[in-house]
């Protein structure tokens, strides 16, 4: 593995943790419990791909202040531990472990894990506006990164894609299904990273060719992590392994098996790579998308 490469994974790594840990500084005195469920989800780990996909897609297009537009980025990064976190409430997916700690409904009474979701959520937007009101970004940036973002988490988005994956529980679905079920569920939240850090950048054009990467690479992602449920190991997960299975759930696996998942993974990280070409300087995105094809966690 390249060591520019990684160290500049680590260096994002550490700035969207730095700036997570900002969003849950105040802790009013009532209902700090609620910020502090927050807290907790937030700093608990985490590959922060999607936010590091977003900073990527805006350098790529010639953005070059990061600084300013960091909470941004990491707005999709609040969403996804939203999502994360009801996840795995027992309504869910039932599952008690995540980021390699107790969930936060095993940390915190279940009422206040739900709660702290729904903020997450709600903060997400409040960051972009408030970055439109201090002028880092304009307001008719504001409504398209918001138009993208509510779209991508709503019923033509994630929470669709919770939906049929419920519906799915105990069903034998065909492929065409598992798909739609796998570009709402995680696909739409990966097309928002990507899309929203062209729209940063201002290079609309780019928009499209985002959007193919973002559909190959959020496919691959969720065939591995299905994979991973089967193959995968606790201690480097830091999720229950089986859970899957012991759901019902429908999935890349329990569909097309474990070699083809694996065979089609691989496809799609080339076909993610070959959209990718269109982007000039995008050599660390095409390393971390292959990284992302045989990780462990
Ligand atoms: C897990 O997402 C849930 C899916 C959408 C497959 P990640 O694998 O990105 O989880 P973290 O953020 O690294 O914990
Ligand atoms: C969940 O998919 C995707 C979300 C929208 C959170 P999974 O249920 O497979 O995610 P994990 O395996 O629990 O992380
Ligand atoms: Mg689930
Ligand atoms: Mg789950
Ligand atoms: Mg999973």
């Amino acid at each position: 593995m390249n060591d520019t490469y990684r160290s500049l994974l680590d260096r994002y790594v550490q700035e969207i943790d730095a700036q997570l840990l900002k969003f849950t500084e105040d802790k009013p005195e009532l209902q700090g419990i609620v910020c502090q469920a927050m807290e907790y989800s937030l700093t608990a780990g985490g590959k922060r791909l999607r936010p590091v996909l977003c900073l990527e897609f805006y350098r790529m297009c010639g953005g070059e202040d990061i600084g300013k537009i960091l909470d941004v980025a990491c707005s999709i990064e609040l969403i996804h531990t939203f999502s994360l976190i009801h996840d795995d409430l027992p309504c869910m997916d039932n599952d008690d472990f995540r980021r390699g700690k107790p969930s936060c409904h095993k940390a915190f009474p279940e009422n206040i894990a739900l709660l702290a979701g729904d903020a997450l959520n709600t903060l997400a937007f409040e960051v972009i506006s408030q970055a439109a009101l201090e002028e880092r970004i304009s307001a008719q940036t504001a409504v398209m990164l918001i138009s993208v973002l509510s779209k991508s988490v709503g019923t033509q988005g994630m929470i669709g894609g919770q939906v049929i994956d419920l519906m799915c529980e105990g069903k034998e679905i065909d492929i065409e299904t598992l798909n739609t079920l796998q570009s709402y569920k995680t696909g739409a939240l990966i097309e928002a990273a990507c899309v929203m850090g062209v729209i940063l950048a201002g290079k609309y054009e780019m928009i499209p060719k985002a959007a193919e990467y973002a559909s190959a690479l959020g496919r691959a992602f969720q065939i591995v992590d299905d994979l991973l449920d089967v193959n995968g190991t606790f201690e480097e997960l830091g999720k229950p392994i089986g859970s899957d299975s012991e759901q019902g759930k429908s999935t890349y696996v329990s569909v097309l098996g474990e070699n083809r998942s694996k065979q089609i993974a691989a496809q799609l990280t080339m076909q993610a790579l070959g959209h990718l070409s269109k982007f000039e300087n995008n050599q660390f995105l095409s390393e971390l998308t292959d990284d992302l094809l045989t990780r462990k966690k």
